[in-house]
């Protein structure tokens, strides 16, 4: 198999990462003899610095040019108060790919339910699906402005039937793979753009029997999520909410630094990236934990190559370099051994 990808490594801990998963890229070559290539482009902060541009056309062209995307985190203090930011690269990407789907599994290793701040009877056994609306919604509504001199500000938030139509399907199609029961989160009792959302769920519902449906409202579902996490099983929900609970979900399972996401196209065309930020507090500092990007390269396996045993793989590996006590240093840990960015990935390349 012959597969080219890019890598957008972006700001603060994003290349120490994505040089973690490259090295998990060139061991899954050589173990399996697939020809996977890859070259790096630029996008956010570093593209602002070198071109002015958060999503450079060069970027675009060599994304267009591969079968996927590998993503570190982009952004940073030394960006924030500009008006081009690195954000704007990240939002530009997942429009022009139509990446609407942003699938972010949030599954508790067994070694980490202590790291979890959350007690331990309510983490165990956890495992969750939260499917993202990615590419509609406040984050892409216009106008979005400040008006008056800065007197007043407008964000917008739409939707039109068809964006809500497909994510909430692939909302369904993931329930059908996994225990049926799917949460639809919305703020139906405040927000127009909500009532026509739980009105669509009902509908797609009917064609998807199996799955039972409860509609929950985001603010009683951010605080059933760390009260009964296990209560979930595949949550759909707008791009705001989503990108929320997904931070907070991080908790269950001990750091953010573990979650990986895809987001993918009608095409299963996909960009994959750890769910965490560029980390700016530790960047250069090789304390990054490399699993969320990891587990990254995992679903980039499963989602865009159909590799699904080698993706189950990395998952094992990873696991069981958890169970043998060794974690990052975001990771709270009484006796673990504390590895660097590289050792872990070495460590878990040697356990592949
Ligand atoms: P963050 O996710 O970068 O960091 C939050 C906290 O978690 C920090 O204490 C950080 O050190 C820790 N952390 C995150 N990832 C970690 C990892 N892999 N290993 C160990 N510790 C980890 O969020 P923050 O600080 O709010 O944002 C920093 C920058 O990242 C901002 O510019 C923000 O806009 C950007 N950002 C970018 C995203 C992306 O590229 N997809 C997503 C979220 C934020
Ligand atoms: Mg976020």
């Amino acid at each position: 198999m012959k597969k080219h990808i890019t890598l957008l490594p972006g700001d603060g801990i994003g290349p120490e990462i994505v040089a973690a998963a490259k090295k998990v890229l060139d061991v899954i070559n050589e173990r399996y003899d697939y020809e996977f290539t890859s070259e790096e482009q630029d996008i956010g902060g570093i593209a602002i610095d070198k071109t002015g541009n958060p999503l450079p056309e060069e970027t675009i062209k060599a994304c267009e040019n591969s079968d996927a995307i590998l993503l570190g985190a982009v952004g940073g203090p030394k960006w924030a108060n500009q008006s081009v930011r690195p954000e704007q690269g990240l939002l530009k990407i997942r429009k022009h790919f139509n990446l609407f789907a942003n699938l972010r599994p949030v599954t508790i290793f067994d070694a980490l339910e202590s790291s979890s701040p959350l007690k331990k009877e309510i983490v165990q056994g956890s495992d969750l699906m939260i499917v993202r609306e990615l590419t509609g919604g406040l984050y892409f509504g216009q106008p979005s402005e400040r008006r008056d001199n800065g007197k007043s500000v407008i964000d917008s938030l739409t939707y039109t039937r068809d964006e809500i139509e497909r994510i909430v399907k692939i909302g369904f199609d993931t329930a059908m793979l996994r225990d049926k029961h799917l949460t639809s989160v919305d703020k139906a009792n405040v927000l127009e753009s909500s009532r026509m959302w739980r009105e669509i769920v009902d509908e797609i519902g009917k064609e998807y029997p199996e799955v039972t449906v409860s509609h929950v409202l985001v603010d009683a579902a951010a605080m059933k999520l760390i009260t009964n996490p296990k209560s979930f099983d595949v949550i759909v929900t707008e791009n705001l909410f989503g990108d929320i609970l997904s931070d907070e979900a991080s908790v269950i399972t001990g750091s953010l630094g573990v979650l990986p996401s895809a987001s993918l196209n009608q095409d299963n065309f996909g960009l994959y990236e750890p769910i965490h930020g560029s980390a700016p507090d530790i960047a250069g500092l090789g304390k990054a934990n490399p699993i969320g990007m990891i587990l990254s390269v995992g679903m980039m396996l499963k989602y865009s190559f159909n590799l699904e045993s080698e993706a189950a793989k990395i998952e094992e590996a990873v696991n069981k370099v958890l169970n043998d006590g060794y974690v990052t240093a975001d990771l709270m840990s009484d006796d673990g051994q504390v590895l660097s960015t590289m050792e872990m990935t070495d460590k878990i390349i040697s356990y592949l």
